[in-house]
């Protein structure tokens, strides 16, 4: 399910751009302004419904222009994608031609972004770690979109009746809560488990070319969001009290995280930027990694700027991950940053420079 063509009409600065893309990886570069990010952005909405540089998804229409229209093809499984926004009106989005909805069009291409503003895992809140893990079983497990909003609606609910002390009605909320909120963490748990194993054995495969060992002693733990000594519905129970008091359900699945440690510190006080850029780009990789290979699932990682935050040898583990990684990767560098070398030795690369294509 990895793209392999895309064609952009009066989209930002393209009033019309194709290109063919490979299962591999795909690199862009080209100087300030010539349409990377632009590029990775069309991509993400055909996958996403949504873009990641603007909430404003009317201002992506070329100016001078009353709409644009995206259309990405996979001729693997015959999926032809398509975005259409038109000004004042909202955007449409189409599989094989049938009007399709944003959770439908996710599961058709499904599609990470890391750019500039989300290259941190660890220095992220946990609600984002919360949906990377989420998004992710999202498309691999059918029944869990139901699970996810049942456990969501039934904690709006219980945090109702302690906002407003209706106290006689919570203890069946509670129970509801507990019951859901257990299935939702039994899949996490397992989407967890796979993703870690998966990582540790990507580092272990990269540890030569790692010159800091220190990825070799991260330790990644699912925190399920209670005390893991309790069920559920022993920690609500337990917590009633405070929740009554603070008008607010303080434990379950909706404080679960993803923590990392080195040394049983927190990742995040210890590595430097580019260390933490890595660390997400390799996490990001395991998960899709798990997607293919346990639910044949294949994602597309989408990496803007990769080469920011990144000196020479972290970019070269990225090169070296590239070797292990088998989903599609599509990333975009102000300057060209792979050579001859590095192109012969990496057989499923295609090269692009930005500027050359318009
Ligand atoms: N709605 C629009 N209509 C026309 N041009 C637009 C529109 N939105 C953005 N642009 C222009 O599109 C160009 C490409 O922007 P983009 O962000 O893709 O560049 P980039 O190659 O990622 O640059 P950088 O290296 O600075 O990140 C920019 O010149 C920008 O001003
Ligand atoms: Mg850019």
């Amino acid at each position: 399910m990895a793209l392999s063509s895309i064609s952009l009409s009066n989209f930002r600065c393209f009033d019309s751009l194709s290109l063919e893309l490979t299962a591999g990886s795909n690199f862009f570069y080209g100087k300030n302004g010539s349409g990377k990010t632009t590029i990775l952005e069309a991509i993400y909405l055909v996958s996403s419904g949504r873009s990641f540089k603007s909430s404003n998804i009317e201002s992506a229409i070329m100016l001078g222009s009353n709409s644009f229209h995206i259309k990405a093809f996979d001729k693997e499984s015959g999926f032809i994608v398509e975005a259409y926004k038109e000004k004042n009106k909202s955007i449409q989005l189409k599989l094989n031609n049938k009007k399709i909805t944003i959770s439908d069009i996710a599961k058709s291409f499904p599609a990470t972004i890391i750019d500039n503003k989300t290259f941190s895992l660890t220095e992220a809140s946990p609600a984002f770690r919360r949906k990377i893990i989420d998004r992710a079983i999202f498309i691999s497990d059918d029944s869990f979109s139901s699970n996810w909003f049942g456990y969501y609606r039934s904690l709006k609910q219980r945090n109702k009746l302690l906002k407003e002390r209706d106290l006689g009605s919570i203890d069946p909320w509670t129970e509801k809560l507990a019951t859901i909120g257990d299935e939702l963490t039994i899949k996490r748990k397992i989407f967890f488990d796979q993703t870690k194993d998966r990582f540790d054995l990507i580092v272990q495969k990269l540890e030569l070319k790692l010159e800091k060992d220190f990825f070799n002693s991260l330790v990644a733990k699912y925190d399920q969001g209670w005390d893991d000594s309790m069920s559920l519905l022993e920690a609500l129970n337990d917590s009633k009290d405070a929740d009554i008091r603070r008008k607010v359900t303080t434990q379950g699945p909706h404080k679960a995280d993803i923590k990392i440690y080195i040394k049983d510190v927190d990742a995040k006080e210890i590595l430097s930027r580019g260390e933490q850029k890595l660390l997400s780009i390799i996490w990001l990789c395991s998960q899709h990694e798990v997607l293919r290979s346990a639910y044949n699932i294949s994602p597309t990682l989408l990496i803007d700027d990769v080469k920011s935050e990144l000196d020479s040898n972290t970019f070269n583990t990225f090169i070296s991950l590239l070797k292990l990684i088998e989903n599609q990767i599509i990333f975009s560098n102000i300057e060209d940053q792979i050579n001859s070398k590095i192109e012969a030795d990496l057989i499923n690369i295609k090269k692009f420079h930005v500027e050359q294509l318009d």
